[in-house]
């Protein structure tokens, strides 16, 4: 359909990544162009092969995904297993990908596909943002090529959540985010911890999806990577970090911006801390209707809700 918005992910898939993933195949409103992959919560070759068995899982076989860099721009790469279990799925077991990759290496996708739709395409960044600090040195034009950018980055008013100083994506390249927040993008969005974590899955969320029969993909997706989080870590909550910047991607009413300059902090102790130093071209989320966002997520992938609903309306 013409009117979607044509949007290319740039994933370290990763749980949350794995229901942006989820939520852009199955959203009326978005035209997934392609995938690429990066270093972040695991190695690239997971990343990427997670990326593949997500999406066919998915039924999305036809969305090309293009490996992209295997480590941040300076430093070493350092992973979230701690969070997103060794294989970065959660402990999900899905079919492996019997696909093969994209052609072209994730930057240069994005530079192709860009310049092939100048002005159309809507960039989303939901790992470590090497791929497009990579894409920019090469061809500084795609700024103006790309539609919009929304970043899945930083923590402006609120702790980290890997360093009490940074948040995990601007924490593993620094350098990286620093560029893409200098870079002239038409329309560049920040979304930050500071509106994700109020955008969160609770376990009766997951509890709704685990009856032991059969599922839709999207809900059984959920069933498989949030048995980490909630089983095997016994957290209540799982913040919907990605898909929230996806959704923003599509509906950019969901949150409120302000027009800032971000400044990221290169050297220990506070490497990967987001500051904001005055006024910009930046829009940084700074609320987010929490409870549309949260419907919208749930409606899109339609989520089993009679558990939950039975309990908040007091039938138990
Ligand atoms: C971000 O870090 C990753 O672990 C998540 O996938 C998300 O992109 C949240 O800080
Ligand atoms: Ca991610």
């Amino acid at each position: 359909m013409s009117d979607r918005i044509p949007i290319i992910l740039d994933v370290d898939t990763g749980t949350d990544d794995a229901l942006a993933l989820a939520y852009a195949v199955r959203s009326p409103r978005i035209d997934l162009v392609a995938a690429t992959t990066v270093a972040g919560n695991v190695s690239v070759e997971k990343t990427t092969a997670n990326t593949l068995a997500v999406l066919d899982w998915l039924g999305a076989e036809s969305v090309p995904v293009h490996r992209g860099a295997s480590r941040p721009l300076v430093q070493p790469h350092r992973d979230a297993i701690y969070f997103h279990d060794e294989g970065g799925l959660g402990g999900a077991r899905l079919p492996a990908s019997r696909r093969s990759v994209g052609a072209d290496r994730g930057p240069a996708a994005v530079i192709r596909l860009a310049f092939q739709r100048p002005g159309e395409l809507t960039l989303v960044m939901l790992g470590p943002l090497t791929n497009l600090a990579i894409a920019l040195n090469v061809e500084p034009r795609l700024a103006d090529w790309l539609r919009a950018v929304v970043v899945m980055a930083g923590a402006y008013t609120v702790p980290g959540n890997t360093t009490p100083a940074a948040e995990f994506n601007v924490l593993v390249d620094p350098e990286a985010a620093q560029q893409v927040f200098a870079a002239p993008f038409r329309d560049l969005v920040a979304v930050g911890l500071d509106v994700t974590e109020r955008v969160a899955l609770t376990r009766d969320d997951w509890d709704a999806v685990n009856p032991g029969s059969s599922l839709p993909p999207p809900a059984a997706l959920l069933a498989e990577v949030g048995k980490f989080a909630f089983s095997a870590l016994s957290r209540d909550q799982f913040s919907l970090h990605d898909p929230l910047s996806v959704a923003v991607a599509a509906d950019p009413s969901l949150i409120q911006t302000e027009n800032v300059t971000i400044e990221v902090e290169p050297v220990e102790p506070e490497r990967g801390r987001t500051r904001i130093v005055g006024p910009g071209s930046v829009r940084v989320a700074t609320s987010v209707d929490a409870e549309r966002a949260l419907h919208d997520f749930r409606s899109t992938l339609e989520l089993p809700t009679a558990g939950r609903r039975g309990l908040e309306s007091g039938t138990e």
